[in-house]
């Protein structure tokens, strides 16, 4: 059942290129330069006159939600915020019909995304599921929504059901442009076209396992790690963060790089891995002044960056690659190292990778 793998974690990691082919499947029409979705073509009014977008979650779907934030705001020039729902639902949230709330879960029953929910529900706005679990209970009491397509997660550890959320909200956030008219016709097919070859290129980011494989080895005994992004690949960061400490037990932090002058710089030492998402995009400049700053404070710096880089390779102690694509597009690449490189360190430590302890899939109780 684990097809060959040796857990499910690492399958789950292995079937996102086709996890994501499935869920652009039947909605991204690239020839025809085309979205079709359902849940959001058959109240795209609600969508177009909506004040803002609240999007709740937990966890790995919250950092989604992040993600998305970023693309929402944008691409389609739409107010989004993200919170997390155990949050939202306790703190009196101003929220009316003119609000959407997208609620993201891969189990669909999660009890704090639930209860936003049905709080949201109660003050009158409009609910979206994006849910993995068909026929979950989230997924039936949202307005309307659209499954994730990544097929069974058994893995606690949350991998495709993330890459595929960032790809439902991805595909959102480009229909709801392209209808307010803020994006261009040639740019909304030249995103498609893009997106279309994410897939090939998250395979070829699986294809540095092996090297990730050896950096984990070098790192694997590190008691604390720190995990540095900007923009985009703030999130990134978090959740790669989130992967290290679930199922190795080692602790970790994600920050926004520039953010570590205000504190957090002054844990760097020789011992500190830092883990610094560095494509060369949008603010590759700032993160390079950022990984100079650790690296002259003796931090040890693994580089995610864009294949070809030379500048953090010149700065940092390991890079790893990920194939170049739009800015926005970049969480779904350089999430994948991130994945693996955890998943080698948990192995390595001999954690229960798929179960880690005090862990469950869905947690159905607040
Ligand atoms: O099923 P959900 O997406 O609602 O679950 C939310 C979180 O419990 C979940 O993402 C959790 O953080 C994972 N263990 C992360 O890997």
């Amino acid at each position: 059942e684990k097809g060959g793998y040796d857990h499910f974690m690492l399958k789950e990691i292995y079937e996102q290129p086709q996890a994501i082919r499935d869920t652009f499947r039947g909605r991204m029409l690239v020839d025809q330069g085309l979205i079709k979705m359902a849940g959001i073509d058959d109240h795209i009014d609600k969508f177009l006159n909506a004040r803002r977008i609240l999007i709740v979650a937990c966890g790995t779907s919250w950092h989604a939600g992040l993600v998305a934030e970023y693309i929402f705001e944008d691409l389609a020039r739409i107010p989004v915020e993200v919170e997390y729902a155990s949050e939202f639902r306790y703190r009196n949230p101003v929220i009316d019909k003119d609000d959407i709330l997208i609620a993201i879960s891969q189990s669909g029953e999660t009890a704090d995304t639930m209860a936003a929910i049905k709080m949201a529900k109660d003050k009158g706005a409009f609910v979206f599921g994006v849910c993995n679990v068909v026929g979950s209970s989230i997924s039936r009491e949202a307005h309307a929504g659209a499954y994730t397509h990544a097929g069974p997660e058994i893995g606690v550890a949350s991998t495709k059901a993330f890459t595929t959320q960032i790809t439902v909200l991805t595909l959102i956030a480009l229909q709801l442009a392209k209808k307010k008219g803020k994006i261009s016709t040639s740019d909304f097919h030249r995103y498609l076209q893009e997106l279309d070859t994410i897939p090939e290129k998250v395979e070829k980011a699986l294809g540095s396992n092996d090297h990730i494989e050896k950096i984990a080895a070098i790192y694997k005994d590190a008691p604390n790690c720190l995990y540095l992004g900007r923009g985009f690949n703030f999130p990134v960061a978090l959740e790669g963060a989130l992967k290290l400490k679930e199922i190795s037990y080692i602790h970790a932090e994600g920050y926004p790089a520039a953010e570590m002058k205000h504190g957090p710089i002054a844990l760097i030492d020789e011992q500190m891995p830092v883990v610094v998402i560095a494509t060369r995009k949008g603010h590759y400049e700032k993160v390079v002044s950022n990984i100079q700053e650790i690296k002259s404070r003796s931090g040890k710096i693994i580089g995610i960056v864009t294949e070809g880089d030379v500048d953090v390779r010149d700065l940092a102690d390991h890079v790893i690659e990920v194939p170049d694509t739009i800015e926005f597009m970049t969480p779904l690449l350089t999430t994948i190292p991130l994945q693996l490189l955890s998943y080698h360190i948990a192995v390595m430590l001999d954690k229960n990778v798929d179960q880690p302890r005090n862990l469950a899939k869905s947690v159905t109780v607040e």
